[in-house]
């Protein structure tokens, strides 16, 4: 067979380019071990609760400044812990004023969830042994669906609630 040079030139940028693309990869994969910027913290997916944030007490909706607020979530199959109303039963709603900055910390015990805060910019992976952070600015009134958007298992249409901006 019978290669023009041009032919040759071609074969060996296409063939490198491949090898370079794929070298840079599996050194950001591998050997820097890098992830999504959400997931820098890491955490022991059975035993949560060793993180302050995650004791069941802490869980939910916390006002920390004039407009600030932290909502610390743990997600497991097939439910978002998202605390307790003041009577002591599980809620599924957080409600914060227009303007707010809400800064979301979640965590996963079992599988990869999704969590996502529909109409928002709020679009996070929750991964088992790491802390998804996103800080968003609720800049619209409305009841916004949490949904998951990982699939999880047989219960991940369950796993649901919602953000209300009043
Ligand atoms: Cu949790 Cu899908």
């Amino acid at each position: 067979m019978h290669l023009h040079k041009y032919e040759k030139v071609w074969l060996v940028f296409g063939l490198g380019s491949l090898a370079l693309f794929l070298i840079i990869i599996g050194f950001a994969a591998f050997w820097k071990g890098t992830h999504p910027q959400s997931h820098i913290e890491t955490i022991d997916p059975q035993n949560v609760e060793a993180n302050e944030a995650f004791q069941p007490e802490n869980l939910g909706l916390t006002e920390v400044a004039e407009g600030k607020y932290v909502v610390n979530m743990v997600a497991s199959a097939f439910n978002y812990d998202f605390g307790k109303e003041e009577d002591g039963s599980a809620t599924k709603t957080i409600r914060v004023p227009k303007g707010s900055t809400v800064l979301f910390q979640i965590t996963s015990k079992d599988v990869v969830h999704g969590f996502q805060v529909a109409g928002t910019n709020v679009n996070m992976m929750v991964e088992p042994g790491h802390i998804s952070r996103f800080e968003a600015v609720m800049k619209n009134n409305g009841e916004f669906t949490v949904v998951c958007n990982e699939y999880c298992g047989i219960g991940h249409h369950l796993m649901f609630g919602t953000v209300e901006v009043y």
